[in-house]
C-alpha cells in the first residue's frame, strides 16, 4: 500500500482527450465542461431542471428542490415512472427494434431483446406481480443470476411501483434472510440456479433456507434457467416463472408515480453488522443515472455498452439496467466468469458483440494482468472506443497496462468515484473533455459540490489528506435508510457536521484533480465488494470456536484489499489447519465466498483500549507485517502487540 500510494503521488503522466473522440462526443471541451459547472454553480436548480428535462414526465414538477436537511426531495409534484423511460418512451421510432440487451450465459448461448421485446416482457411480468397481489410500495426481493429476466423483473417492479431490492447471487441464506426481513419483502424472484467456472451455482435452495424464517414473504417465482432436477418447490408458496406468464397478457400500463416514489433499496455494508438499505427515489435517480450515461460514457446510438457488474451492486443497477436503458443504448450482459473457459473470455466478447465501451473494475484489469497480455493480444479490440472503471482505486500501473494492452492508447479511460448512496457517479473525468492522470477519477461532474475536510468539516488545502464530503445535495443521492431515519442521519451527516460525508479519504491536487486513497471506516473493500469488518467479526464469532475475532485488511495486488482475521478460541479448542479452514468455510456459509478471509491467525489475545476497544490500526501492522510506528499508549496491555508479533514468526 505505501508502495502504491507514494507511486500515485509521483504521478505526472497526463493524457488528453484523442482530438477524433472529442469532435464528436457530447461534451466535446474541457472548456464546455468549465461552462456547465459555472451555471450549475449560478443557478442549481435552473441547471438540474434543464437536466430533467430530458425524461419524459407524466406531469411536471412545480419545485426543483426541498432541502429539509439532511433530507431531499427533488423535483416536487413530477410524475413519471422509471421503466417507461427506459422502455416505451423508445418504441416509437425505429429504436423499437433495436438491441436493449444482447445477453451470453457463461455456456456460451446468446439472446437478444430488442426494446419492444423487452416492453413486453416486462409488461407480462409486471402483470405476473399483481396477480400475485404486488402493488405499488410492496418490496420484492430479487435472487438471481445475470439472465435478463433479472432485468426484466427489475423493470417490472419499477413499472407497477413496487420498491425492488436485488440480492447479489454471491450471498448465502443468512445475509438472504436479513435483507428480506428488513425490506418485510412480499415475493421473492429467483432461479433454480445460474452458471460460475463451469460449475452450476445453486440459487432456490439458499432462499428455501432463508425463508424458514421471513414471515413477510407470501410467493417466490423460480425462473429456469438450468433445468435443475433437485429443485423443491412449496405448494401454495412457489411458482415457476413460466407458469405465473402464461396467462398474462403483454398489456401494463406504466403507473404514473410520483417523483420521490421509492425506486429500490439496495442494501449495502456499513461500520456495524447490519446491513443498509439505501434507498433511492424515482425522479433524482433516474436523472443521475441518465446524464452520467449519456455525459461520462458518451453513449451513442451506434454504441454498444459493456458494464461487467452485477446488477447485485449499485454499478448494475444504474449502469447495466436504468442509465443505458434510459439512453436507449444496446447493452451487453454475461452471465458468468472472466476467465472460463480460458482467461480471455472477456475479449472474446467483446469481439463478438463490438463492444464500443466497457466499463469494469480493477481487480478484473489486475487479474488480466497476472494472467498475461497473451490473451488480450488473441483478439481485435477494434470496436473499443472508450474505457472505464469503477469500485475500486485503480493504482496507476493497472491503468497503464488498461490504457496501453486494452485500448491501444486509442481509447480515453474514466476512472469513475461513486458509491451506492450517490446513485450515479460523481466524480469522473468527461471523455472527450478532460485531460486524465492515470490513478485520478479527477473532477466532480457538473453540480456536484465535492471538498476535502478535516473532522471539524474545515475545508483543507491542496495536497493534504483529508475526509471527502459532498457539501450540496444532488438528485440521485439517497434519500435514507429504509426505515432508519436516524442510522441515516448518524452515518452520513453527523459526524462532519453541514456536509454528507463519504467514509472515503481522499486529496485533491494543485490542478483540482482528486485521488481517492480508500475507506477510513471500517469498511473493506475486496475485489470492489464492500464489507464491513463487524459483518464478518459477527459472522466468525457466531461459530462455536471462536471466543473473539478482529478483522482487518491487507493490501492484495489483485483485489486491492484481502481479509485478515484475528481470532481467540474458546475454552476447549485448539489452533489447527482444520479449525482454519473450517473458519473460512463458516464465514462463506454465513455471508457468501465473496466475505472469505484470505488468512486466520489465531492468537491468545487481542490488543484492546483501556476502554475495551479493539485497536485494528494494530492488527492492521501486524497483518502487514510491519512495524507500529502509531500511537500505542492506550494500549491497555502492551505485551498483547508482543506476544501476537511473537506469534506470527
Ligand atoms: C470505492 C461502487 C476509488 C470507494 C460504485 C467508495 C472507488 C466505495 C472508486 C463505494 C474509484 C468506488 N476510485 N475508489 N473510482 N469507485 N470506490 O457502494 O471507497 O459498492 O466509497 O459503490 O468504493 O462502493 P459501492
Amino acid at each position: 500500500m505505501k508502495e502504491s500510494i507514494t507511486s500515485v503521488l509521483r504521478e505526472q503522466r497526463v493524457i488528453e482527450p484523442p482530438k477524433d473522440f472529442s469532435l464528436s462526443a457530447h461534451i466535446s471541451s474541457f472548456e464546455e465542461y468549465e461552462k456547465l459547472c459555472r451555471a450549475a454553480q449560478d443557478d442549481p436548480e435552473g441547471y438540474w431542471s434543464k437536466i430533467a428535462a430530458e425524461l419524459d414526465w407524466f406531469e411536471p414538477w412545480q419545485k426543483v428542490l426541498e432541502w429539509n436537511y439532511p433530507y431531499a426531495k427533488w423535483f416536487l409534484g413530477g410524475r413519471l415512472n422509471a421503466s417507461y423511460n427506459c422502455l416505451d418512451r423508445h418504441l416509437t421510432g425505429w429504436r423499437k427494434n433495436k438491441a436493449a440487451i444482447i445477453w451470453e450465459g457463461e455456456p456460451g448461448e446468446s439472446r437478444t431483446l430488442t426494446y419492444q421485446q423487452l416492453h413486453r416482457e416486462v409488461c407480462r411480468f409486471a402483470n405476473g406481480l399483481k396477480r400475485l397481489g404486488v402493488s405499488s410500495g410492496d418490496r420484492v426481493a430479487i435472487y438471481m443470476p445475470m439472465v435478463p429476466e433479472l432485468v426484466i423483473a427489475v423493470l417490472a417492479c419499477a413499472r407497477i411501483g413496487a420498491v425492488h431490492t436485488v440480492i447479489f447471487g454471491g450471498f448465502a441464506a443468512h445475509a438472504i434472510r436479513d435483507r428480506i426481513n428488513d425490506a418485510k419483502a412480499k415475493v421473492v424472484v429467483t432461479a433454480d440456479g445460474g452458471y460460475r467456472r463451469g460449475q452450476e451455482i445453486q440459487l432456490k435452495p439458499n432462499v428455501d433456507e432463508a425463508l424458514t424464517n421471513c414471515p413477510s414473504v407470501q410467493s417466490v417465482v423460480v425462473f429456469r434457467r438450468t433445468g435443475n432436477q433437485f429443485i423443491t418447490m412449496h405448494h401454495g408458496r412457489d411458482c415457476w416463472w413460466h407458469d405465473l406468464l402464461s396467462e398474462t397478457d403483454a398489456n401494463c400500463p406504466a403507473e404514473s408515480l410520483d417523483s420521490e416514489h421509492p425506486l429500490f433499496i439496495l442494501y449495502t455494508s456499513g461500520t456495524t453488522g447490519k446491513p443498509k438499505g439505501v434507498l433511492h427515489t424515482t425522479g433524482g435517480y433516474l436523472v443521475g443515472t441518465t446524464i452520467t450515461s449519456k455525459w461520462v460514457f458518451d453513449l451513442k446510438d451506434t454504441d454498444t455498452f459493456w458494464c461487467t457488474a452485477d446488477i447485485g451492486w449499485i454499478t448494475g443497477h444504474s449502469y447495466v439496467v436504468y442509465g443505458p436503458l434510459s439512453n436507449a443504448a444496446t447493452v451487453v450482459m454475461y452471465e458468468g466468469a472472466p476467465n472460463w473457459p480460458q482467461p480471455d473470455r472477456f475479449w472474446q466478447i467483446v469481439d463478438k458483440y463490438s463492444v464500443s465501451i466497457l466499463y469494469t473494475a480493477p481487480t478484473a484489469i489486475r487479474a488480466f494482468m497476472k494472467w498475461g497480455d497473451e490473451w488480450p493480444s488473441r483478439h481485435s479490440l477494434s470496436s473499443l472506443r472508450l474505457l472505464g472503471t469503477v469500485g475500486e482505486p485503480i493504482n496507476p500501473e493497472a491503468w497503464m497496462w488498461y490504457y496501453n494492452v486494452i485500448g491501444k492508447q486509442r481509447c480515453p479511460i474514466v476512472d469513475t468515484w461513486w458509491q451506492t448512496e450517490t446513485g450515479a457517479i460523481m466524480l469522473s473525468p468527461l471523455p472527450g473533455a478532460t485531460p486524465t492522470v492515470p490513478g485520478s477519477a479527477t473532477k466532480p461532474l457538473p453540480g456536484i459540490v465535492p471538498d476535502i475536510v478535516d473532522k471539524q468539516g474545515n475545508s483543507l488545502p491542496d495536497n493534504t489528506g483529508g475526509y471527502l464530503v459532498i457539501r450540496k445535495p444532488w438528485p440521485s443521492m439517497l434519500r435514507t435508510l429504509y426505515g432508519d431515519d436516524e442510522r441515516y442521519e448518524r452515518q452520513y451527516w453527523n459526524e462532519i457536521p453541514g456536509v454528507y460525508f463519504t467514509g472515503d479519504g481522499a486529496r485533491r491536487d494543485e490542478r483540482g484533480y482528486y485521488w481517492i486513497m480508500g475507506r477510513v471506516d471500517d469498511v473493506i473493500n475486496v475485489a470492489g465488494h464492500r464489507l464491513s469488518t463487524m459483518e464478518i467479526e459477527s459472522a466468525l464469532v457466531s461459530h462455536p470456536a471462536v471466543a473473539e475475532a478482529a478483522v482487518v485488511d491487507r493490501p492484495d495486488s489483485i483485489t486491492g484489499q484481502a481479509i485478515v482475521a484475528f481470532v481467540t478460541l474458546a475454552a476447549g479448542f485448539q489452533p489447527s489447519s482444520e479449525l482454519q479452514q473450517d473458519l473460512k468455510d463458516h464465514v462463506c456459509k454465513e455471508i457468501g465466498a465473496l466475505a472469505r478471509p484470505q488468512e486466520i491467525r489465531f492468537t491468545e489475545a487481542l490488543p484492546k483500549t483501556r476502554s475495551g476497544k479493539i485497536m485494528r490500526r494494530l492488527l492492521r501492522d501486524v497483518a502487514r507485517g510491519e512495524e507500529s510506528l502509531g500511537d500505542t499508549s492506550t494500549l491497555e496491555d502492551i505485551s498483547v502487540l508482543a506476544r501476537l508479533r511473537d506469534e506470527q514468526e
